[in-house]
């Protein structure tokens, strides 16, 4: 998967090259470039940002340097396509027209993080896994000029996503977030991939606790019933644990 962030702090993603994520990166399974806006700025102050028409509070981002880092990715992205050569095999068999279109490899997705989007989840984790290009647009201040998001809706897939119910300083934190969450999920990424499996919300519940040696620890002992080595005793006592914590903690994820 390739993943480009745009951001007027790249450092904060020097953290990508460690642990698993990192090892993706050594591996090949993931390809994350980062690009400073401000690159894409012309005047001596690499100026981002500008005062709201309509007046208030706080900056806007300008959308000249947005529109000039979104060119320059989504433009890479159409001649890395172009010169693939599965592509051209497959454009060989494909009819002119709309259908052609179909059977290119998919369009990449931009992602802008944002308080005003839709709630990131476990199942848009897992939907974003499979994509082969993510570009995340990371604002800061008030936001970035609406424009920019019509813009890139013109020319690819725009999705706005929220971490939550709450406010972040910009979008860079909510984006490591979600490349966190999206990249495990990737084939390779995670050595063990059954270890995906009985994680906190992949079935729609939290995960239940989980215990290793000692058998006692400062008084405090492991339920017998997952040293006795009956499995099916010991599902059922998983199950039975992963729905009162849910019950008691997260209500709102169980069927009315
Ligand atoms: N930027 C600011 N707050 C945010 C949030 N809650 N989620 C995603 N991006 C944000």
């Amino acid at each position: 998967m390739r993943i480009d962030i745009v951001t007027i702090f790249p450092e904060y993603f020097g953290v990508l090259d460690v642990s698993l994520l990192g090892r993706a990166r050594e591996d090949g399974i993931l390809d994350v470039q980062v690009h400073d806006l401000r690159a894409f700025t012309h005047d001596r102050h690499r100026t981002v940002d500008d005062k709201p028409y309509g007046g208030g509070a706080g900056m806007v981002m300008k959308p000249e340097p947005w529109g000039e880092a979104l060119d320059a990715i989504l433009d890479l992205d159409g001649a890395a396509n172009a010169s693939n050569p599965l592509d051209a095999i497959l454009d060989l068999d494909s009819t002119v027209g709309p259908d052609a279109q179909q059977l290119t490899r998919d369009a990449p997705l931009v992602i802008f993080p944002s308080p005003a989007g839709e709630v990131f989840t476990q199942a848009m984790a897992r939907e974003l896994s499979t994509a082969d290009h993510l570009v995340f647009g990371c604002g800061r201040y008030e936001g970035i000029d609406q424009r920019v998001f019509e813009y890139a809706e013109s020319r690819a897939s725009v999705r706005l996503v929220s971490l939550g119910d709450y406010v972040l300083n910009g979008g860079e934190v909510a984006v490591m977030a979600m490349i966190e969450a999206i990249g495990r999920l990737i084939p390779g990424v995670i050595g063990n991939p059954e270890s995906l499996v009985e994680e906190s919300h992949e079935d729609g519940l939290l995960e239940y606790p989980s215990y290793t040696k000692p058998a006692e620890w400062r008084g405090y002992e492991v339920p017998p019933v997952l040293m006795g080595g009956n499995h099916g005793a010991i599902a059922t006592w998983r199950r039975d644990a992963q729905l009162e914590r849910t019950r008691r903690v997260r209500p709102d994820l169980l069927p009315e």
